[in-house]
């Protein structure tokens, strides 16, 4: 064994780099957090060659005092913490005095910085970590750092560089993530000479589209939650957005972007109801807390952080999501809507089907289409619903006092009555106002229903909203304590084997609570004796088999608990309304009006739409109207 020797202050730097800049776009990374540590309000960027050329980045911060030049490229010297009081309460982005230390030591940097206030500037050279005297400079108040040719002295780090366009789209990433969380802050970048992107001083919102783009804020719903000395803020897109890719989410804790497990599961949770499992939420949510509550030293280039209190922040985070996903109720916010070219010589343009209002950081969504209706009309329309309505409403009343059904003052979901559970959850009878989703006008093939509503035409998926509904009121009863069940005036018996049977036999009290009264008739027959209430018009054989297999693979305990969504939505599906299956308009208007009144009912159990809207304009521009 050789003996052991102190390694050169170069070398410690050097490999310290190893860690904190994998790349340019690291460099890029440590070069930004230190300007906007310095309080800069502009930032501009210039990079040549996928930044393996230059890098240079120019603030108006603070500046740095001549003296202070060689300090700023020491490893372990700092402004910005001077003891471990202050660790624990970090409130910049940069903290441990080795970010500039590091890239000095694989590049040719150059500093240049002249302090607010003060009328000459300085400069130093750091070449291969060798620092050269501090000398006069010109530069307006701020600071330059120009690093040129990464890891000229590091041939093997050299190596792993890829090509010069995927280094450039790291800087440019790196660069949107930092952008993104600091609107107020103008923002330039340069590649080889040209201006790739310029951000103005701007509102969170449109920051968040000039990055991630106007289809997803427009189709993004805001978070905007508060709780001890937290908060989540920022937009989450809507289900029906999502992306098939993790590209877009992005995610802040104090204004620096983090991976945090945490956060992406409890965003996850968040959407595992409306959202099909290999589709990815797309986002940009912003996390506040105490400095004191998230430890962010413990990754050398700061990407991860720890919370104090993980629990707190995965509900906090979770109920902030859950919340908004779950006010997404049919009416309340338009669908997207995307159509090819119509039909037409092919002079004209494509009509905007934009949704037209789209719903901001600072405006909620709202109902917005009643106010343009003649007054006349929608009464009329009213008056109409209120006389097809009744009949339903008379159904449920007397199923609500036999006396055989108990349950059935909870809602009758079956097809004769999709009627809400009671009179407030039905749209307002003002004169004036029209219910969102407007009232039926036909069914399309079996498969949509078409409404008028004051803004145009809206077009449902029947089976997706209807299913979206059964689950949500399966959801809200099991909670509650149980499904209420409706017993079949003729018990139906299928072949089942041994294993069915025996779990049939355990486990009658879950099957009861989830609206089941199943009973074993011999070693080899169940019957069904009664359904959940809401799907008494499904098939009662494919329903019990359903859950059958779940409990038996899964074990009651585990399917009441934490599967207990995905058995209530296998089971929504089977007593959902058919393709095919002809609606009266009654049938349809209580659908609708059911939408209007259930959470999540923007999207199907698997996060498609159940409904769009076409606007009277957008229907004008498939014509060419008004041209
Ligand atoms: N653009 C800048 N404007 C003003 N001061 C700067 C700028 N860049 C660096 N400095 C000064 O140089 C010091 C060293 O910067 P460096 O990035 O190496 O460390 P740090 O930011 O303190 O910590 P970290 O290693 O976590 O980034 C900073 O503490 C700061 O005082
Ligand atoms: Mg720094």
């Amino acid at each position: 064994m050789k003996r052991i020797q102190r390694l050169p202050d170069h070398l410690v730097n050097q490999i310290a780099a190893g860690e904190v800049v994998e790349r340019p776009a690291s460099a890029l990374k440590e070069m930004l957090e230190n300007s906007l540590d310095a309080g800069a309000g502009k930032i501009t960027v210039d990079l040549a060659q996928g930044g393996i050329k230059l890098i240079r980045v120019t603030d108006n911060g603070s500046g740095i005092a001549p003296d202070d030049l060689p300090l700023a490229l020491d490893r372990h010297a700092t402004s910005k913490i001077h003891s471990l009081s202050d660790l624990e309460s970090v409130a910049t982005l940069g903290f441990r005095g080795e970010g500039l230390a590091s890239v000095a030591s694989v590049s040719r940097l150059t500093l240049t910085s002249r302090p607010q206030d003060s009328a000459h500037a300085h400069q130093i050279v750091a070449i291969d970590g060798t620092l050269h005297p501090v000398e006069p400079a010109a530069h307006p108040e701020g600071t330059s750092v120009e690093v040129v040719d990464l890891y000229f002295n590091t041939p093997a780090r050299r190596k792993f560089l890829k090509s010069e366009a995927t280094e450039y789209a790291h800087c440019s990433a790196t660069f949107e993530r930092i952008a993104l969380a600091h609107p107020h802050v103008e923002f330039l970048l340069r590649h080889n000479g040209k201006v790739v992107q310029r951000l103005p001083t701007q509102t969170l919102a449109e920051r968040i589209g000039a990055i991630l783009g106007r289809d997803f804020v427009d189709a993004a719903l805001t978070v905007d939650a508060e709780a001890a000395g937290l908060t989540l803020r920022g937009l989450v897109a809507s289900p029906t957005y999502s992306k098939a890719s993790r590209d877009a989410q992005y995610f802040y804790v104090n204004g620096r972007f983090v991976r945090d497990k945490l956060a992406q599961h409890a965003i996850r949770q968040a959407f595992r109801d409306v959202l099909h499992h290999e589709r990815h939420p797309c986002y940009a949510l912003f996390l506040t807390l105490p400095p004191e509550g998230v430890d962010v030293n413990v990754h050398p280039t700061k990407i991860e952080v720890r919370f104090r209190e993980s629990q707190a922040i995965h509900q906090f985070v979770f109920h902030g999501v859950n919340k908004v996903l779950a006010n997404t109720v049919a009416g309340s916010t338009p669908q997207q809507v995307g159509f090819g070219q119509p039909p037409s010589d092919g002079a004209a343009p494509a009509p905007s089907l934009a949704p037209s209002a789209a719903p901001t950081l600072t405006a909620r969504p709202v109902y917005q289409q009643q106010s343009s209706l003649p007054l006349s009309v929608a009464r009329e329309a009213s008056a109409t619903y209120a006389t097809m309505f009744a009949g339903v409403r008379e159904d449920e009343q007397r199923l609500a006092n036999r006396p055989a059904l108990p349950e059935a003052s909870a809602n009758v979901g079956s097809l004769a009555a999709f009627a809400p559970a009671t009179a407030a959850a039905l749209p307002a009878t003002d004169p004036d106002g029209l219910p969102p989703l407007g009232f039926a006008l036909a069914q399309l093939h079996g498969v949509y229903i078409l409404a008028q509503c004051a803004e145009g035409l809206i077009l449902v998926d029947m089976h997706a909203a209807h299913e979206r509904i059964v689950y949500e009121r399966l959801k809200t009863a099991l909670e509650a304590d149980a499904i209420p069940s409706q017993p079949l005036l003729l018990p139906v018996s299928f072949a089942a084997d041994k294993l069915e049977v025996a779990t049939v036999h355990d486990e009658a009290t879950g099957m009861q609570r989830l609206g089941l009264d199943l009973a074993p008739l011999s070693p080899t027959q169940i019957a069904v004796r009664a359904v959940p209430i809401w799907l008494k018009d499904g098939d009662p054989v494919e329903l019990a088999r359903a859950v059958i297999k779940d409990v038996r693979e899964a074990g009651m305990t585990r399917v009441l608990t934490e599967r207990r969504n995905e058995l209530l939505a296998t089971m929504a599906c089977h007593g959902a309304v058919r393709a095919n299956r002809q609606l009266t308009l009654t049938e349809m208007n209580a659908l609708l009006r059911d939408m209007e009144a259930t959470e999540r009912s923007n999207q199907c159990n698997h996060g498609r739409p159940t409904w769009v809207r076409l606007s009277m304009k957008e229907l004008d521009g498939l014509f060419l109207r008004g041209r």
